[in-house]
């Protein structure tokens, strides 16, 4: 009877087989070549609309997509471009740094790149030989100087702090950069309050970065054509000419000095008169460092400070190094600022969303499918906000990196997202890290912090707002920043 029915019906069975096959090939192409969840979107523009604005936080709407759609990883599409968000560490490290080579590349960024004209940053550069050249040098060459200089800048930082408080978001900038610049270039930038035309243009730059450094906070970064439009806008011209102005400037003030003999010995003077010098790489991953590093480190230590108006510090057990400011030698008996500076980087991170990568190759994820092409932008916000890993995430809480007594807790991670993943990890992390202790317990062991009172003697009460975009900063508050005593004040050295 089977017989029958088959020898009767192979015909027909022929063609339901292969129609099954057909069917079944499609929907393993189709389970092969699903993308990861995300919000469904419309024809042609895809998810264009339902991208949040870069002015409005969009880590936090990537976070609660996340949760929305059930997956660590988030997937859109807008117009051509394909463009997935990680929100857990788990994917972050499973792609970003065990697959750091196929995830190294940088997107083009149209309006930072071209219209603006930073393409000569390596932070934004593609994964390859002319982006490795830079990163090496940079490696070999910035590290030294900056270190030499740091404790310098600390006093100076502290003189300014004591002699007008008021004026300390000013005071940390006017570090920031005065440090940057004259460890890279030997300059001296005027002094806190003065105007300069280096600070000025750091600040227009950091400021270009900040607006058009999250990918496709600009139309022209999905429709490249738009540049030149762009390019008409007088805000964007204005960020062009302080683009051009960091990466020359500093570079041609220098060598002129170099050849005058009348310099002050740099990680820039140090390249100029080495052999087989490459002018261009050396002159762009020095402006790279002033351009980029001095405004994560600013907002960093403006963080503190408003983190240490709402919270009272345990003063006594964490600045105590005997009659002198503390040192770089001191971090490994103070693990209390240790932990404090890895909360208020996993508090609010400064770089909330890490600069975009780009996959090179096709990838599979969690039975997903990604493609060559798709950018991938790391909620470091989310990350560090899991609270999986960090309970309480919102909390200000130094004390969760520590034990019950008083030790750094091996069993807590540093907050490694704080610094970015893979290949693209910050490369002046160390040079930020010793800046921050030596300015951090500097500001602790010299001034108490308080919140300001106004005319009544009221306590303005706190309130924590951030700007939001590539790099999060406080918006400009008040609060008091004291002596703790006549002796400590004379702890400061002019040098
Ligand atoms: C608190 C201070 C700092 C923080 C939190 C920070 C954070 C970051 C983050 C998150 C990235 C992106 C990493 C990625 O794409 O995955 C980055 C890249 C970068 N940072 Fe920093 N940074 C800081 C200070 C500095 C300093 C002081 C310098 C220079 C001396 C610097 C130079 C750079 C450069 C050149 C890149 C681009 C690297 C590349 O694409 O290869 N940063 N940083």
């Amino acid at each position: 009877m089977l017989f029958t029915f088959f020898k009767l019906t192979s015909p027909l069975a022929g063609v339901v087989a292969i129609l099954a096959v057909a069917l079944f090939t499609r929907i393993l192409r189709g389970y092969k070549h699903r993308s990861p969840p995300g919000p469904s979107g419309w024809p042609i523009v895809g998810n264009l609309f339902d991208l949040p604005p870069s002015t409005n936080e969009p880590w936090k709407v990537y976070q609660a997509w996340s949760v929305k759609y059930g997956s660590d990883v988030i997937h859109m599409k807008v117009l051509a471009t394909r463009i997935i968000v990680i929100n857990l560490v788990k994917a972050a490290s499973d792609l970003l740094t065990q697959k750091s080579a196929i995830y190294a590349d940088r997107p083009r960024m149209p309006m930072l790149q071209e219209a603006i004209g930073l393409g000569w940053h390596f932070g934004f550069m593609p994964y390859g030989d002319g982006w490795r050249q830079h990163r090496r040098l940079f490696a070999q060459h910035t590290g030294t100087f900056t270190i030499a200089k740091q404790l310098k800048w600390t006093n100076i930082l502290l003189e300014n702090l004591l002699s007008s408080p008021h004026n300390f978001i000013e005071h940390i900038q006017h570090f920031a950069t005065g440090s940057s610049l004259e460890a890279t270039f030997g300059i001296q930038v005027n002094p806190s309050g003065t105007p300069d035309p280096f600070i000025e243009a750091a600040k227009q730059v950091v400021q270009s970065m900040v607006e058009a450094g999250i990918f496709g906070s600009y139309l022209v970064d999905y429709l490249p054509f738009l540049k030149h439009v762009e390019r008409l806008k007088g805000q964007v011209k204005e960020w062009s000419i302080a683009s051009n102005v960091a990466a020359h400037v500093p570079w041609d003030a220098m060598t002129k000095a170099v050849q005058l003999g009348d310099f002050s010995p740099s990680a820039a003077s140090e390249l100029f008169e080495s052999d087989n010098l490459d002018q261009t790489i050396a002159r762009q991953t020095l402006a790279s460092m002033f351009a980029s590093g001095s405004a994560a480190t600013a907002s960093t230590i403006t963080i503190f400070l408003l983190a240490m108006r709402c919270k009272k510090l345990r003063k006594s057990r964490s600045t105590v190094v005997g009659d002198r400011l503390p040192e770089l030698s001191d971090e490994v008996n103070l693990p209390y600022i240790t932990a404090l500076i890895r909360e208020i980087g996993r508090w609010n991170p400064v770089v909330p969303l890490a600069f975009p990568h780009m996959l090179s190759t096709d990838d599979e994820y969690d039975g997903h499918h990604l493609k060559a092409g798709t950018i991938v932008v790391p909620n470091s916000w989310a990350i560090l906000h899991d609270p999986e890993v960090y309970s309480e995430p919102e909390s200000f809480n130094p004390s969760r990196f520590l034990t019950r007594h008083g030790l750094l807790n091996p069993l807590v991670n540093d907050p490694e997202a704080v610094w970015g993943y893979g290949r693209r990890a910050c490369p002046g992390r160390r040079i930020a890290a010793s800046e921050l202790f030596l300015t951090i317990s500097g500001i602790l062991k010299v001034f108490k912090i308080t919140p300001a009172v106004n005319n009544e003697s009221e306590v303005i009460q706190p309130k924590c707002e951030f700007g939001s975009g590539l790099l999060r900063y406080p918006k400009p508050f008040k609060c008091s920043i004291e002596p703790r005593s006549k002796e400590v004040v004379e702890l400061i050295q002019l040098f």
